[in-house]
């Protein structure tokens, strides 16, 4: 009797103790499963991550992506604004003469597509200070731009010197780095510019620098056979063609730091240094000024140069003869350059309109209306160059700008 007692204490014991067993295992499985889970979807971040890693190089290296992969670095970029509502986009500019209209049209077309806010840095002659003044102040959208007015200026240090060996106006821009102490980077551009993306697209580039990158320019042409450079120029040049300096992204922290081989001493010489002597040596042989002593330097420091394509720097040379900017004509044109006078005159009339086009559209009009329609009306009778046969280009960014102007506005951005 005794024994069926015990054997019933046994078998009850294991039954109490394989229960057990089983509700622990259960427990475990049941803890297990959101942790399971957790993997899982760390696991469907990564790849996601390193595709757009990616995409993002190959943008910079071709300067071209896909429709899919563009979309995501506009996202990366955009919805970073708030967070980066500190880090302000700096853009520079020079005005002398009789530049003041068409600087505010570039400044005009700056604010109208930008997304973060634009601090502008205005180096004028006195007599246009009020000018500007009289404009910027009435101008909408004060929230989205702030400005300096700076008269023509030489760095403190040496002035007299520079006075007498630079022109003020045309020499300006190489003083930057040392005159706007305080800003890390900057955007320069010349007065004959026009944005038709966000400012903040090109800024983009300057997260794309390695790490010996300085500044970002793109080449002077596309097609040597028509190159002045590489036919004409009596003092070295960057890369095969050189570059041209009306669109210009300056790191300029990394500029004031850097110290450049050159051809004058055995010595590298800081950007304060280094001015001097080379305009020195080279004042004879240098045609069209500071470009070309920008390309003496990039020459003998071609690592650090971040070269970005055509379309962002599109001048007449790339369709005056036959279009010669290929990512232009696949992608649009992001960046208008109408140097030589062109939208002041009858030569290209297709930047002529766009020109006149930016300057004549009124802030808070419809811009598909008030600007993009017209404008096409326009570029439409211009067939008849070399440039108004591929007029669609002119635009091909610019309705996509507009577009997403809208749709940003539509979301309260
Ligand atoms: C605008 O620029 C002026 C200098 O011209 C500066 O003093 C001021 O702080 C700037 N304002 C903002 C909001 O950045
Ligand atoms: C200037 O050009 C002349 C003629 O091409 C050339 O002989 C000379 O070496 C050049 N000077 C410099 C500093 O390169
Ligand atoms: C410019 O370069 C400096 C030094 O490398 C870096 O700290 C800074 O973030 C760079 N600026 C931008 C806008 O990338
Ligand atoms: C940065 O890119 C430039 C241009 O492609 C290249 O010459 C240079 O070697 C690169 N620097 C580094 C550190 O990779």
């Amino acid at each position: 009797m005794r024994r069926y007692v015990r054997v019933a204490a046994l078998c009850l014991g294991c039954g109490l103790c394989s229960l057990l067993y089983g509700f622990s295992q259960l427990a475990l499985s049941l803890e297990q499963e959101p942790g399971w889970r957790k993997l899982q979807a760390q696991d469907a971040v990564v790849p996601v991550r390193r595709q757009k890693a990616a995409a993002g190089g190959r943008a910079a290296a071709a300067g071209s992506a896909g429709r899919g992969e563009q979309q995501n670095q506009l996202l990366d970029r955009y919805s970073s604004v708030k967070t980066w509502n500190a880090e302000k986009m700096h853009l520079a500019v020079v005005a002398c003469g009789e530049r003041l209209e068409e600087t505010v049209t570039m400044l005009r077309s700056a604010i109208i597509f930008s997304v973060k806010p634009l601090q502008f840095h205005i180096f004028a002659e006195d007599q246009l200070h009020n000018g500007f003044k009289g404009i910027l102040d009435v101008l909408p959208y004060q929230e989205k731009f702030n400005y300096t007015l700076y008269p023509i200026t030489f760095p403190t240090e040496n002035a007299a010197e520079w006075k007498k060996l630079f022109k003020p106006c045309a020499s300006q821009r190489l003083f930057l780095p040392l005159i706007l102490k305080d800003v890390d980077s900057l955007l320069y551009v010349d007065t004959d510019i026009l944005f038709l993306r966000p400012v903040d697209d090109i800024w983009y580039f300057l997260k794309k620098f390695n790490s010996t990158q300085i500044a970002a320019m793109a080449p002077e042409h596309e097609e040597p056979r028509i190159g002045w450079y590489n036919r004409f120029a009596r003092h070295p040049f960057y890369g095969i063609t050189g570059i041209n300096s009306g669109v210009m992204l300056m790191n300029m922290t990394r500029i004031r730091r850097k110290y450049f081989k050159n051809d004058m001493t055995t010595a590298r010489l800081r950007w304060g240094e280094i001015l001097m002597p080379l305009l020195k040596k080279y004042k004879l042989n240098i045609t069209w000024g500071d470009q070309d002593l920008l390309n003496i330097i990039f020459f003998h420091n071609p690592e650090c140069l971040f070269v970005f394509p055509c379309q962002w720097n599109y001048r007449p040379d790339h369709c005056i003869y036959g279009s010669n900017c290929q990512e232009a004509e696949e992608e649009g044109i992001f960046i208008l350059h109408g140097n030589r006078g062109v939208y002041h005159d009858d030569k290209q009339p297709a930047f002529r309109s766009v020109y006149k086009a930016i300057k004549n559209y009124l802030f808070g009009d419809d811009l598909g209306h008030s600007l993009l329609q017209p404008l096409e009306l326009e570029l439409q009778k211009t067939m008849h160059t070399y440039c108004g046969r591929i007029y669609k280009i002119f635009i091909k960014q610019l309705t996509k700008s507009i577009r997403d102007v809208y749709d940003r506005r539509s979301k309260g951005r």
